[in-house]
């Protein structure tokens, strides 16, 4: 590659470091943001990446032109957004997260990878590592949740399933971990707003999870559009080439953010554009994605000497080893083949196992009187607006297709024939009311007779049923980018179809879509049974009758803890404890650390969720008092799990810890191990954690990552809120 790089012109060089949007590909034609570029019609071939064009076919064309158009016959990098799914969508990130199956989700991933490979991908832009803690911030979505740990596992699970161990073997893309650091944290939960953390935080609970996709080998880093306290990620140095490239030894991609670089003039922190990329080159970004900062300015300034050219040299030698990486050289068409998009997408493996993740990252918040599963002697009525609706897959998975999802109609009919009656009740959204979409706008033009009536059939079903199940949610477009909310609740039509249900028929189920965790207040008030299913991809309506039916059930628990109400975000399980905690009799005292009108706690709480069986935990043992940090010690914790209801069903139990004291203030309790476990009726097992003292270490008062001697619990159960628990003690 050296040797390539050092018979390539500045401006060659230039061109591997700019991404071009993938419309100026497929049209031909430079508009919109791409004819703002400025870049000559002639060079856009010259481009070292493109973004967001996918298909066998047009991309080996592009590739031929962009081979032709270059000087050294460089092929292009074709990156994507492949988040859950290329064509056979999966579930959102966040309801993966509520899996609590690694392994599951780097299956998922491998199939994403098989897919979009054969499409023509190189590159996809994920894993979303940013740990979340506001509901409010419309990309929660895109995480696997609150928990650092679990986050880790997630991403790493990802990056294993998309690269494989070699990114040359056919269906292998690489992946780019994102959004280089602290996205996930905009202050009041509003989209591309400031995030201020403090050192330890970020270190000890943002951090950890992109560090667990680089030592996975994630290919490339994506910076933040934010500024992280002050410093927008597209230039900030410290971050992304002190931390980044030397204290953690990353020597591959960084590519921006979608204008991130030029966005470092609106921050305020670069007065031009030519200081934009200086700014970001000396950071050690190496791609500019679709803006012209990098084609404008780069030249000028490493031919002048203003910024070195080695800073240059070292930018597209890493664009040119990711390409080397990937066998482009060899085969630069990769693995893009009309054939295998035929055989691969939405093939039965994929369909079955984007049904089995759609499962698995149900969470069943509530089951009174045992409700679920449904019996089909009942007579039930199906009702709202997602018994219709195939807008079931989520932002970002604009490469599939709506006629794709059946609906839950389509599936209930198939399996059921008409032996349930259905009706819509309502639309997604008010009338008169436009969403503003990703992909599509929407708006309910339906007149006030028209949704009168949709109520009234609803409502005369419903109370001539025994059992309702309402199909109710946010509209997909609710969540994901841009989509920043500050009520978290259900649109006020459905709410009003649920009330109105509820008013004649007691017995109510309400199956839940959304992109987040939501004001629940009032659907678990109002309803029996609550089971989320987030927004759950391609096989989502046949994975969902089968839950409500019992022919599966439910074992995912939640990746996000859901609010009590808004003004509670962000609450979150991992927390500190104040000096006017939360036991006790706080509620009737006014000095302590607590609400007058709401209570502390949330509605339901990380790592909760229900199955159709019940589980009982014995007290927890641990094998020894006292762990050593010398050596290779380690102890053990075992309960004996038993399943005490009449079906098998699966736990996911889970292991938490607490550093009773330490040079700085430790979390409540932190996730640090967990397992899932399925048991038949009456079955019982032992589960046995192992705790090293590594699992111990944190930041100390002097940010040296470290575990201290002292008095620690240890819990263990079905969810953060668990109280069985057992004490050791670390000594030197
Ligand atoms: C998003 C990224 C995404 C990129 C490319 C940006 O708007 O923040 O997550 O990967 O666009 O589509």
């Amino acid at each position: 590659m050296l040797e390539l790089l050092q018979d390539m012109s500045l401006e060659e060089k230039i061109y591997q470091l700019v991404q071009m949007p993938g419309e100026c590909f497929e049209q031909g034609i430079l508009t919109g943001p791409a004819a703002e570029m400025g870049i000559p019609q002639e060079k856009i071939y010259q481009a070292g990446s493109c973004l967001t064009v996918i298909g066998a076919k047009t991309l080996r064309e592009i590739q031929d032109k962009a081979m032709a158009a270059q000087p050294h016959h460089i092929p292009m990098l074709f990156m994507c957004d492949i988040i859950n799914g290329y064509r056979t969508v999966y579930p959102v990130p966040l309801a993966q997260g509520c899996t609590f199956d690694p392994d599951l989700v780097r299956d998922c991933a491998k199939m994403a990878a098989a897919e979009s490979a054969a499409s023509g991908v190189h590159v996809t832009f994920s894993p979303m590592a940013d740990l979340v803690r506001d509901a409010r911030w419309g990309r929660v979505m895109e995480s696997t949740g609150e928990d650092p740990y679990l986050n880790g596992l997630m991403a790493k699970a990802m990056v294993e399933g998309y690269q494989g161990d070699d990114l040359q073997e056919k269906g292998r893309i690489a992946a780019c971990v994102k959004h280089f650091a602290g996205y996930g944290a905009p202050t009041a939960g509003r989209d591309y707003n400031t995030v201020e953390l403090s050192e330890r935080t970020l270190y000890e609970d943002y951090l950890p999870a992109y560090k667990a996709a680089l030592d996975a080998k994630c290919a490339l880093v994506m910076t933040s559009f934010n500024t992280l306290n002050r410093i927008p990620s597209s230039g900030n140095k410290a971050l992304m080439r002190d931390l980044l490239r030397d204290e953690w030894g990353f020597d591959g991609v960084v590519i921006s953010d979608w204008a991130a670089i030029y966005e470092m003039l609106p921050h305020g922190i670069a007065a031009n554009g030519e200081e934009a990329a200086r700014l970001a080159i000396e950071a050690g970004v190496d791609i500019d994605m679709v803006t012209s900062i990098y084609s404008k300015n780069l030249y000028e300034l490493a031919a002048d000497g203003r910024i070195p050219m080695a800073l240059v040299d070292e930018a597209v030698l890493r664009v040119l080893e990711l390409k080397n990486k990937l066998g482009l050289f060899e085969h630069p068409y990769k693995d893009a083949s009309e054939d295998d998009e035929n055989a691969l997408l939405l093939c039965d493996a994929h369909r079955a196992v984007a049904g089995q993740c759609a499962s698995e990252s149900f969470v069943l918040l509530k089951n009174d009187e045992g409700i679920l599963p449904l019996s089909r002697e009942k007579k039930i009525a199906l009702i709202g607006p997602y018994v219709n609706s195939r807008l079931i897959t989520g932002s970002w998975s604009f490469f599939s297709k709506d006629e794709d999802n059946r609906t839950i109609h389509e599936v209930l009919q198939e399996q059921y024939g008409d032996c349930f009656a259905t009706a819509t009740g309502c639309e997604l959204l008010e009338a008169g009311r436009k969403l503003t979409g990703f992909s599509m706008d929407y708006l309910n033009e339906e007149t006030e007779e028209e949704a009168k009536e949709k109520l009234d059939k609803a409502v005369a079903l419903a109370r001539e049923a025994e059992v309702v199940v309402l199909f109710l949610g946010e509209p997909k477009d609710f969540t994901g980018e841009g989509a920043s909310r500050a009520d978290i609740t259900i649109p006020a039509l459905q709410k009003n179809l649920l009330r109105s249900v509820a008013a004649v028929n007691p017995n109510v189920v309400t199956v839940l879509f959304n992109g987040r965790p939501l004001d629940l207040r009032e659907e678990s008030a109002l309803s029996k049974a609550i089971l989320d299913v987030w927004f759950p991809g391609t096989e989502g309506a046949r994975a969902i009758l089968d839950m409500l039916f019992g022919v599966t059930a439910p074992s995912g628990k939640l990746s996000m803890s859901f609010p009590f109400c808004v003004g509670q975000v962000p609450v979150f399980y991992n927390e500190f404890s104040t000096g006017r905690p939360f036991f006790g009799d706080y509620r009737e005292g006014r000095f302590f650390s607590k609400y007058i009108d709401i209570p502390n706690e949330p509605l339901y709480p990380f790592g909760y969720g229900l199955t159709y069986t019940s589980f009982s935990y014995s007290d927890v043992t641990v094998s020894k008092p006292v762990l050593s940090i010398a050596g290779e010690d380690s102890l053990t914790a075992t309960v004996t799990l038993t399943n005490t209801g009449s079906r098998e069903g699966t736990e996911v139990v889970q292991l938490y810890i607490r550093d009773l004291a330490g040079s700085v203030v430790r979390p409540v309790r932190e996730l640090k191990d967990f397992t899932r476990v399925t048991l038949a009726a009456g079955e019982a097992r032992d589960v046995t954690f192992t705790i090293t003292p590594s699992m111990l270490q944190f930041y100390d008062i002097d940010m040296e990552f470290t575990a201290e001697p002292g008095e620690f619990m240890l819990f263990v159960g079905g969810d953060s809120r668990t109280q069985n628990a057992a004490a050791f003690t670390l000594v030197v």
